[in-house]
C-alpha cells in the first residue's frame, strides 16, 4: 500500500475514547477504493486465500464491509450474506448486540441466509476492540455455521481486538502506527 492509499485522519476531542489520550483515531479506507490497482491489489490478496478453503459464505459487516464482501465472494464461488444494522434488512432476521466505545450497537442476519455447518468468511474493512466481529461471529454460530476465519484490511493490535473474537483467527492485511 503506497501512503497516499489509506488516509489516516485524527479528531482530538479532549476526551478518553478509543485510542484516549489524543482523542478518536479514524482509519478511513474509502481513498484505497479510488486507486482501482490497489482496490484490486487488496481484493486478489483475500481472494488467494480464501480461494481454497471450502467456503460458501462470505459475511460482509455493515457498512464497509460491504465494499470488499461481494467481490471476494463472486470470486472464490460464495454467496455473500449482508449482516446489517437494526431494522434494515426486510426478512426475519436473529440479532446480536456488541458494546462500542461510545454505547451498544447491533447486527442482524436474514434467518435462512445461511445454513447449518456451512463454512464462512466473516469480512469487515477495519477490526479494533472486536466488539463488532464478535456479534458477527455469535450470530453465524447461532445458526450452526462454522466461522473459517475473520479478515480485515486494517488491524489495530493495540486494542487487542482478536481476544474477543471466541479463538476465530483473524486475518489483517495492515495495521497502521
Ligand atoms: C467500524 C468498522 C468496524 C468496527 C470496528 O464500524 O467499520 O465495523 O467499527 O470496531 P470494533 O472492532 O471496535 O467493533 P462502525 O461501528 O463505525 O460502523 P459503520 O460501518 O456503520 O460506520
Amino acid at each position: 500500500f503506497s501512503s497516499n492509499s489509506l488516509y489516516t485522519s485524527h479528531l482530538s476531542l479532549g476526551f478518553f475514547f478509543f485510542f484516549g489520550f489524543i482523542g478518536i483515531m479514524f482509519q478511513d479506507i474509502t481513498t484505497l477504493l479510488l486507486d482501482h490497482k490497489a482496490f484490486k491489489y487488496t481484493v486478489d490478496i483475500f481472494v488467494d486465500r480464501y480461494r481454497d478453503m471450502g467456503i460458501s459464505v462470505v459475511a460482509g459487516v455493515e457498512a464497509r464491509g460491504f465494499m470488499f464482501g461481494p467481490s471476494i465472494a463472486l470470486a472464490i464461488g460464495a454467496k455473500f450474506v449482508p449482516l446489517r444494522k437494526p431494522k434494515k434488512l426486510p426478512g426475519e432476521v436473529i440479532s446480536e448486540k456488541y458494546e462500542l466505545e461510545y454505547g451498544t450497537d447491533c447486527l442482524e442476519m436474514h434467518l435462512g441466509a445461511v445454513q447449518p455447518r456451512e463454512r464462512v468468511l466473516v469480512i469487515d474493512d477495519l477490526v479494533a476492540t472486536g466488539g463488532t466481529l464478535s456479534a458477527a461471529i455469535r450470530l453465524l454460530e447461532r445458526v450452526g455455521a462454522e466461522v473459517v476465519e475473520c479478515a480485515c484490511v486494517i488491524g489495530l493490535p493495540e486494542v487487542k481486538g482478536e481476544s474477543r473474537l471466541n479463538g476465530k483467527p483473524l486475518y489483517v492485511l495492515v495495521e497502521p502506527r
